[in-house]
């Protein structure tokens, strides 16, 4: 998995390494000189991966209509004809823990933090996950926060990337925060175009890598070509505090009554609060994440223009939710989606 040199990371210096968790920063890395993000190569993953780990979606030209952002069906659809749908449409592919499904991922995966440890002894990654974005030349990504860290490597295409400052209550609300780390919001977060007035601008080309602070909202536009990208998350210590503190609060004030809205993460309250919170996880008394399911309207379709067409007959519920959901329908023929009760 190395190049010619050995190494994936170049030009990462100690001002990067101060930087880390303070500001949005760009260097360079070499994963785009790999076989393995050739047409070839993703149209390999795109048949190997698990349906239940991929998810499709299409979306308008308008960053702040997410309304037109929506699941797209590809059961019975080549890889080739996903690729080619990708190439000409407005889609937006995510294929989750490749390092799970796919052991030149997982290599790649180990040798960029083996690398960036060499940078940062400091850091300890948890729950380190690699999800492979394959992206529409004009795709979009909607304005939110992401409950983890986050390293984002460009590989294919480029793509302008709106980076804003974290914790700033007229960007993102503290209950949308306490929503986004108990999985109850991802992309609904209420964007205005004049937070744009504090946002950094990236243009990002392959060979870059962006990180930004923890929960630093951003969005993304596609400028041209084919996307590639490989998004790295994790959790440290410092992410997991955060997720129990904003947990805790949305817990024990909307389910509890209990006013609590302090978000310090130390001292003896901070402390306690979190600790409550555990033990009453553990006790299975908090309900589990929030899952939601993926109903598409539309089916992928390589010979449409935009690379999908409306579904005849009603609604499907997308193979990535299908373990875990099913669709009923009501005498009206009205389709809701229902979670499989397991014994
Ligand atoms: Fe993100």
């Amino acid at each position: 998995m190395q190049n010619a040199n050995g190494t994936l990371l170049l030009n990462w210096t100690s001002e990067h390494v101060a930087a880390f968790g303070q500001r949005a920063l760009v260097a360079k890395h070499r994963l785009d000189e790999l076989q393995l993000f050739s047409d070839a190569g993703l149209v390999e993953v795109l048949h190997a991966h698990p349906r239940d780990q991929l998810q499709a979606f299409t979306m308008g030209k308008d960053a702040s209509n997410v309304q037109e952002w929506q699941p797209v069906d590809i059961s019975g659809v080549s890889a080739e004809d996903m690729l080619a749908a990708i190439a000409r449409g407005r889609l937006w592919f995510h294929l989750f823990r490749m390092q799970h499904t796919d052991g030149r991922y997982k290599k790649l995966l180990d040798q960029l933090f083996v690398e960036i440890s060499q940078f940062y002894p400091r850091l300890r990654p948890v729950n380190l996950s690699a999800t492979l974005i394959i992206s529409s030349p004009k795709a979009l990504v909607y304005y939110h926060a992401d409950p983890q860290f986050n390293f984002l490597w460009h590989i294919r295409g480029s793509k302008r990337l709106w980076s804003y400052p974290a914790g700033d209550r007229e960007l993102i609300d503290q209950q949308m925060m306490e929503d986004i780390f108990a999985s109850y919001a991802d992309e609904e977060v209420p964007y205005k175009a004049h937070f744009d007035e504090k946002a950094q601008v990236f243009e990002l080309k392959p060979g870059d890598v962006i990180w930004s602070p923890l929960n630093a909202p951003h969005r993304v536009t596609k400028l041209e070509g084919l996307n590639v990208s490989i998004s790295t998350v994790f959790e440290t210590e410092e992410s997991y505090r955060r997720k129990l503190v904003y947990s805790a609060n949305r817990f024990f004030r909307r389910s509890c009554g209990i006013p609590t809205y302090s978000t310090r993460e130390t001292g003896a309250g901070s402390y306690i609060k979190r600790s409550a919170f555990k033990a009453l996880q553990k006790l299975g008394v908090v309900p589990d994440a929030h899952r939601r399911a993926y109903v598409a309207q539309v089916r992928l379709d390589p010979t449409a223009p935009n690379g999908i067409r409306r579904i005849s007959g009603g609604p499907v519920l997308t193979e990535f939710s299908k373990r875990e959901f099913t669709l009923k329908k009501n005498a009206v023929g009205q389709a809701t989606a229902v979670p499989i009760e397991r014994s």
